[in-house]
């Protein structure tokens, strides 16, 4: 048996600006999934097509267990992470011997798979490597991490990645002349922010103006204006909303003394606060005891 777990990630900045070769910063956060696999004999049917495909494509069979502190489609990347941890765990079980480049590339594999083609490498990247990664021109880049204090706000509100994507697409064929410029501007923002890692009130000034600039490509949703504002005046540097928008979650960068009353904001605008930080590790083995209790609790 061997349990694996990997982490969740954000969009810091530059989300649908990247589908269009612009840079984004992505950051991999606490919350994790964990995945036990188990060598059986006769292993029961796998009722996940993320992990369905990860035995597939890897070719051995298990049984597996599944324990996770990220909410689903809600832009943190819990499918990459489940299926980042489910691919660690079964390289570890059945001694492939892949390394966490492998991982991460058979991952974007599953991900195209399932999601029929419109599927982002970065989140699996991410999640298998943790930390703050810049992407630029479809390549990612592990920049040195910074300990910002993230507080996640989840509307609750479903979205599809894909439609929200094809939205903007559709939106920037129509009218260029509009849209061009605001994906510069998205540019901008996301180039002067990485000059000002260590300024957090002009980062956050940057998040308030990049939100606004998701707001003009269309992507805004009531549920996020009403989160963002709470978190901004819950006393937030900045906010804005994190991943494809329509729905899902927002971000907000935080002093420290001021992570719970933000959270209690966002809570009181109807939101499900995460309080959380950078994860370094990326995809990571988990011990023995651990595995142990997760079998006993049946998770
Ligand atoms: O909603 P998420 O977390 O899957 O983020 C989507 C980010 C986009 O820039 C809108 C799409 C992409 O592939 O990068």
């Amino acid at each position: 048996m061997a349990t694996w777990s990997a982490p969740g990630k954000v969009f810091l900045f530059g989300e649908h600006a990247v589908v269009y070769g612009k840079p984004g910063i992505a950051m991999a956060i606490k919350p994790r999934v964990s995945v036990t696999v188990r060598k059986v004999r006769n292993p029961s049917k796998i009722n996940s097509p993320y992990i369905e495909n990860c035995f597939e494509l890897t070719g051995v069979t298990g049984s597996v267990y599944i324990h996770s502190q990220l909410p689903s489609s809600s832009g943190l990347g819990s499918s990459a992470a489940v299926t980042v941890a489910t691919l660690s765990a079964i390289n570890d079980e059945f001694n492939l011997s892949l390394e966490k480049k492998d991982i991460a590339d058979i991952a974007y594999q599953v991900e195209k798979k399932v999601q029929r083609g419109r599927a982002s490498p970065t989140d699996t990247f991410v999640s298998t490597y943790g930390g703050l990664i810049l992407i630029k021109d479809n390549k990612r880049r592990i920049l040195p991490p910074e300990n910002f204090n993230i507080v996640i706000g989840n509307t609750l509100v479903s979205h599809k990645t894909s439609e929200l994507v094809e939205m903007v697409g559709e939106f920037r064929r129509t009218n260029p002349l509009v849209v061009d410029p605001i994906l510069n501007a998205i540019e901008a923002v996301t180039i002067r922010s990485m000059h000002n890692f260590n300024n957090l009130k002009v980062l956050g000034r940057y998040m308030d103006v990049n939100h606004s600039l998701l707001e003009a490509l269309g992507v805004g949703h009531p549920a996020l204006t009403r989160l963002v504002n709470a978190a901004r005046s819950g006393g937030a540097y900045g906010a804005k909303m994190t991943g494809a928008g329509g729905g899902g979650c927002m971000i907000a960068l935080c002093p420290k003394r001021s992570k719970s009353r933000v959270a209690a904001a966002i809570e009181a605008a109807d939101g499900k606060a995460i309080i959380t930080t950078i994860d370094t590790e990326g995809a990571r083995r988990e011990d023995d005891d651990e595995r142990e209790d997760y079998i006993k609790a049946g998770r």
